[in-house]
């Protein structure tokens, strides 16, 4: 593992950019985001991507992006698309790439965050199904983040602040 990297995973809406720059500011690191840099590389939104190409399509971006940061990270705050660590192979990815942190958001602050949002392909359609969507994505991806995770913190209503210094001391 690389010990001078930190990546953040959890959910969509659990406050893994946010927190990632605030942690990059502090630590005087680089800040990363996967679905940034899918986006530039694409020239597309994650929305045009699952669109054009599809799911599976966008998820072998991740892999390939994920696999190439193992080479090249150094020094940063990587913060990852919330389906990335769904995949086996890109756990192992993660481990290798920096010390691991599962940022933990309860399902009602995700629904409170999530409600007006656009920009995800997979919170589409009639917000009763996306709800029961969003229930059934975290009891799924739980257990996997905490698996690819080497520390878990619970974000709540935490301020940003708190929760980097939560990052910092673990
Ligand atoms: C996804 C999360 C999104 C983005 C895409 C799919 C997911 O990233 O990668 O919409 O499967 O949870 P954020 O977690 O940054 O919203």
């Amino acid at each position: 593992m690389k010990d001078n990297n930190y990546v953040l995973i959890g959910y969509m809406g659990a406050g893994k950019t946010t927190v990632g720059k605030a942690l990059a500011k502090e630590t005087g690191k680089k800040f990363l985001d996967t679905d940034s840099l899918i986006v530039k590389q694409m020239n597309l939104s994650i929305n045009d991507i699952f669109e054009k190409y599809g799911e599976d399509y966008f998820r072998d971006l991740e892999t390939k992006l994920i696999m190439n940061l193992c080479e090249s990270a150094n020094d940063c705050v990587i913060s990852c698309g919330g389906g990335l660590p769904m995949r086996e192979e890109n756990r192992t990815y993660l481990k290798r790439l920096g010390k691991v942190v599962y940022l933990n958001v309860n399902e009602t602050d995700i629904l409170k965050r999530l409600k007006n949002d656009t920009t995800r392909p997979l919170l589409r359609g009639p917000k009763e199904e996306v709800k029961i969507r969003i229930h059934d994505m975290i009891e799924k991806r739980d257990p996997l983040y905490r698996e690819a995770a080497d520390v878990v913190i619970k974000t709540g209503r935490h301020k940003v602040n708190e929760v980097v210094s939560k990052i910092i001391k673990e």
